[in-house]
């Protein structure tokens, strides 16, 4: 039996990370995100939390569409990007959007049947299948009858490219000394299977499942490894030594170049969109 997935470190964030996701993260998550809102109808007025919000973009996206008279709350983990989200806080929001940190197992701040619409975007790989039960159970406890949650991101049911060529990479010595499982650091995506009967064993009464197929393009390749490494907040590079991690990206940024399309790179990624009814 493979060893149960490593736990996600919150500790490894930097100032420079947080800022790379801000400046990139509106070519993959943002799209996603917005695709995500489409089907969770939110109108003004309504009270919406956004778990594990990063930098705030999704966030004060929804803000604008529940104001003026709805409020909006963002959680993350991560002190440096709750940092940067409250910059988002415009004159016009002030009083519609807020940020916390928070993880999604801990909703204890907040009172029962008190949002309309909960949003995970992009946030669900990065918790083990016990914690996401753990936040499916909150998210059920928080939400009024009727709410709503969004989940979206990188699909479990598919081959995500940027984590096979990690996993190729770091599975190869010298690397693979810090690399026992495959599993250290990466993003435990999940299936469609696995969020139906979660949500089910959570409480939701219904949930609707589909895919996506963005394709992602960037100009360079120090664009991409920027993308994967900042998304991750530390964790891309597993538990690899810091003066391996530059011998490791070189070999990562070798590997890009097979989605190398004249004078872009283009990935396809396939994303899973999901809404579960309380
Ligand atoms: C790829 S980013 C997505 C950020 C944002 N949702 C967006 O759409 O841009 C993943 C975020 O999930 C957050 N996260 C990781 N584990 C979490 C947890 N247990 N509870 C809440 N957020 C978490 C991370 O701190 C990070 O900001």
């Amino acid at each position: 039996m493979p060893p149960p997935p490593e736990s996600t470190a919150y500790d490894l964030d930097t100032n420079e990370l947080a800022s790379q996701y801000e400046a990139t993260s509106g070519k993959a998550q943002l799209k996603t995100g917005i695709v995500l809102l489409s089907e969770l109808s939110i109108n003004p007025g309504a009270c919406v939390l956004d778990i594990g919000c990063g930098t705030g973009l999704l966030a004060a996206h929804i803000a604008s569409l529940a104001a003026p008279h709805g409020r909006v709350v963002g959680i993350d983990p991560l002190t440096k990007r709750i940092d940067l989200a409250r910059k988002k806080i415009s004159s016009d929001l002030k009083d519609t959007l807020v940020f916390e940190n928070g993880v999604a197992q801990d909703l204890s701040r907040f009172g029962n049947e008190s949002f309309d619409v909960a949003v995970m975007n992009s946030v669900m790989p990065w918790l083990t299948p016990g914690e996401q039960l753990e936040a499916l159970r909150e998210v059920f406890r928080i939400l009024k009858p009727g709410g709503r949650l969004g989940v979206a991101g990188g699909s479990g049911d598919h081959l995500n490219p940027f984590f096979e060529i990690r996993k190729r990479i770091l599975s190869k010595d010298p690397y693979q000394t810090y690399y026992p499982d495959n599993t250290i650091g990466a993003p435990k995506r999940i299936t469609s299977d696995a969020l139906t009967s979660l949500s089910k064993e959570a409480g939701f009464s219904s949930s609707k499942i589909r895919f996506d197929s963005p394709a992602l393009v960037v100009q360079t390749r120090e664009a991409l490894l920027q993308m994967v490494t900042s998304s991750a907040f530390g964790n891309y590079m597993g538990k690899l030594p810091s003066e391996m991690q530059l011998a490791a990206q070189d070999e990562m940024m070798h590997e890009f170049e097979k989605y190398r399309r004249g004078k872009h790179f283009e990935i396809a990624l396939t994303t899973l969109i999901a809404v579960a009814y309380k």
